[in-house]
């Protein structure tokens, strides 16, 4: 829990403190007087915790080294760091440099996450309080950056017996109490009513029922543009009759990445009160199955109309995020940003630290990598080429939903491209290397990139 603390002096000895190095500040400079250091008690760590042993009020000072919050290749490090503070403590805001603020925020938000909601002993918290002489904006916008970070891992780290489309739904409906946001959750009839084939189609295998989430966020009343975040939600994916094997199908309750993504970006943005007209659209559902569920070579038919033979079951999420797709244009988007845990191509590719990006509009595509970077989030785009593009090609129907193994991430976005109308312009980000790691658990990929879009 985080908490303003309006008046303090050095003589709080409840409380932890939490300073950065600016020696020129007087309570930096008083602490390192009275603890008899200075700023290279850090020896070379971003953090450092120390027992003032009776030399100050507090029994607790955490030093924090304001270069490395300010560097992205660092701050995870930091913040890892940091970790959970089991006692309060306070982060005195005047002693960093004001110019670090909301990366401080956002830093102390992340380090206090903890999924411990399956565990019988939770994590001791202390609260957080925070204090400064003036006004605390940007450093609460980086706690708002943080908690939106926070719930996406939330999310993603909740099992399906714990997380099913209907849930996602209920939770995302939670998102109407912030100002200027409204949410509709479609259930089965809704979906059957705007012919969505694709999204029904992986469904089919499943006891639970699909549900097509649409949250919106009016921040610009007066402005045309209006961006959708269309984020894959598979519950789970077991991959279908083309079932996954034993080894690759635990960790794939994180199918949900792109939808939990999605949901968080939008649950900042409307939070911090951007300017600019959003909406957050997800097809939920398992992928499992079941005797009625899909097979291979059966043909469905998407939304849009187009006919898609089936070859791998396990290559769902195209199928669901292409009627989401066509959902979101048919809702008036006039850009849109799709993300997905979508192939394991992509992590021989990149890795687990890369997100894949495709685009058909370059502009566009600059400003988000630009964005990305700022907030230091790492994205790489990839090409989609007429041999990706050939690969989906089939006798049988208008496309079919595999191409092969070689250059399987720009198949998978050759395939997502017919769902986009050309002059729309669009990105597809595939996070499948970067959404979950099975020890770290979630990670929240593309939240604070996807958010700053609109800053
Ligand atoms: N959800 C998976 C992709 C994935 C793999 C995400 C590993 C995270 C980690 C996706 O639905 C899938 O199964 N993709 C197949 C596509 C193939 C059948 C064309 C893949 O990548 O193997
Ligand atoms: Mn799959
Ligand atoms: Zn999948």
């Amino acid at each position: 829990m985080f908490k303003k603390q309006t008046s303090f002096t050095l003589n709080d000895e409840t409380k932890t403190l939490i300073i950065g190095t600016a020696i020129q500040n007087n309570i930096v400079g008083k602490v390192f007087e009275g603890l008899n250091i200075d700023a290279s008690a850090l020896e070379g760590s971003h953090t450092k915790t120390l027992h003032t042993l009776g030399k100050l009020p507090s029994k607790k000072v955490v030093l924090i080294d304001e270069q490395a919050l300010n560097d992205h290749k660092k701050r995870p490090e930091l913040i890892n760091g940091l970790g959970v503070f089991k006692e309060d403590a306070i982060v005195l805001l005047d002693a960093f440099d004001e110019a670090n603020m909301e990366l401080l925020g956002e830093a102390i938000g992340l380090s206090q996450y903890t999924f411990d909601e399956f565990k019988t002993k939770k994590t001791e918290k202390g609260t957080v309080y925070y204090h400064t002489a003036s006004d605390a904006a940007a450093f609460e916008n980086g706690l708002v950056m943080a908690d939106a970070t926070n719930f996406t891992k939330d999310l993603v780290n909740r099992p399906y017996n714990a997380l099913n489309a209907e849930k996602l739904g209920d939770i995302a409906k939670e998102l109407e109490s912030i100002d200027n946001v409204s949410v509709k959750v479609l259930g089965k009839k809704d979906i059957e009513k705007m012919e969505m084939g694709a999204f029904l189609g992986v469904n089919k295998g499943s006891t639970d029922e699909p549900k097509l989430i649409h949250v919106t966020y009016e921040g610009d009343a007066s402005n045309q543009e209006k961006t959708a975040l269309v984020g894959k939600g598979i519950m789970f994916d077991t991959g279908g009759y083309s079932l996954k094997g034993v080894q690759s199908m635990p960790s794939m309750k994180m199918d949900m990445g792109g939808a939990a993504s999605v949901l968080g970006a939008i649950k900042a943005a409307a939070t911090l009160g951007y300017k600019a007209n959003i909406s957050a659209i997800v097809a939920a559902t398992d992928n499992r199955i079941g005797d009625d569920a899909i097979l291979p070579d059966d043909i469905l038919t998407s939304a849009n109309g187009k006919t898609i033979e089936i070859i791998s079951t396990d290559a769902e999420g195209r199928l669901t995020l292409a009627d989401a797709l066509w959902y979101a244009q048919q809702e008036g988007a006039t850009r849109i940003v799709d993300i997905a845990t979508l192939t394991g191509s992509v992590i021989g590719a990149l890795g687990d630290t890369i997100t894949g990006a495709f685009s058909n509009h370059s502009e566009f595509y600059q400003t988000f990598e630009k964005t990305a970077n700022e907030a230091g989030e790492l994205v790489w785009r990839l090409p989609i080429g007429d041999e990706h593009r050939k690969s989906i090609e089939t006798p049988f129907a208008d496309i079919k939903n595999s191409g092969g193994r070689k250059g399987g991430a720009s198949i998978a976005a050759a395939f997502l491209e017919h769902f986009v109308d050309e002059k729309t312009p669009w990105i597809h980000l595939d996070i499948a290397g970067t959404a979950f790691d099975s020890t770290q658990g979630a990670k929240g990929p593309m939240v604070k990139t996807m958010a700053k879009l609109f800053e």
